[in-house]
């Protein structure tokens, strides 16, 4: 099974979502979610609070499982109970909206410690490449600073970093400025948008709509369990089809 995850198709989208479904007990959640991510392009998931967005992420990340549908990373089902899940984790980066850093850890040894125990890298190899990827993300002065040191935004970058350090195949982020104030969501949502021009794949859950306007290919309107509506964000966001859609679009008065 290992090789052939790593194989998969040349052909495939590099993730396919049919017919997910994961209910909580009684409380259906996502109701039979269809979804592509090509190479390369970045998808917005959009939605009102208890949509489903992060159950969507996490069953992604097989953090969740899901009760019915396939989960496909290039072409193969991740979703089989007999798949690998940390083999598929070590291909995946996610952030959450608190970025869960590690406090008792520097910087630094946050961006190396899934270099060293999963990829099995050397000690000198992982912080080379770790002191490389905070430079671009801003923080080469933070190598050594222990979380609780670092502000919101900066706590935030160094958590894509440690995803980022893996050479993710599809990052996954969730709401990740959402507890920052807001001066210091721009700096982030920067971030995103230079990670987004050099190709990064990407499947993210926010609420700002002008992040998902710069940078996504296609946003994803979830509803009642199931994407309602999905296009570029000109047509979602400012020309919406469904009432639903144009509702929620109203409250947040985007
Ligand atoms: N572990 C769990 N057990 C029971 N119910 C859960 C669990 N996780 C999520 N839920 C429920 O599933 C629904 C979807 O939650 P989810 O966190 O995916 O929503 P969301 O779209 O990410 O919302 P938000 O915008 O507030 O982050 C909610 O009603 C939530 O209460
Ligand atoms: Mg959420």
């Amino acid at each position: 099974m290992t090789a052939e995850l790593t194989s998969g198709s040349p052909l495939a989208p590099l993730l396919a979502l049919r017919g997910v479904r994961k209910s909580f007990g009684e409380h259906l959640v996502l109701g039979g979610v269809d979804l592509e991510v090509a190479e390369h392009s970045c998808v917005v998931l959009i939605g009102a609070s208890g949509s489903g967005k992060s159950t969507l992420l996490r069953a992604v990340d097989l953090l969740e499982d899901i009760d019915d549908g396939s989960i496909q990373l290039r072409g193969v089902d991740i979703a089989d109970p007999w798949v690998d899940a940390d083999a598929v984790r070590a291909r995946l980066g996610m952030v959450f909206q608190a970025y869960n850093l590690f406090a008792h850890l520097r910087v630094l040894d946050n961006l190396t410690l899934a270099q060293r125990l999963v990829h099995k890298q050397g000690k000198d190899e992982a912080e080379a490449a770790a002191i490389e990827m905070l430079a671009r993300v801003g923080l080469a002065d933070k190598a050594t600073a222990y979380p609780d040191q670092l502000s919101g935004g900066q706590a935030q970058r160094a958590a894509i970093a440690r995803a980022l350090v893996n050479e993710p195949e599809l990052l996954l982020l969730d709401e990740v400025t959402s507890a920052l104030d807001p001066e210091l969501v721009g700096e982030v949502l920067d971030l995103l948008v230079g990670l987004r021009e050099e190709g990064m794949t990407m499947l993210v859950a926010t609420h700002e709509m002008g992040f998902a306007r710069r940078v996504a290919d296609q946003v994803c309107f979830l509803d009642g369990g199931r994407v309602l509506e999905a296009g570029t964000p000109e047509q979602v966001l400012e020309d919406p089809q469904q009432p639903r859609t144009r509702e929620f679009l109203a409250r947040l008065q985007v």
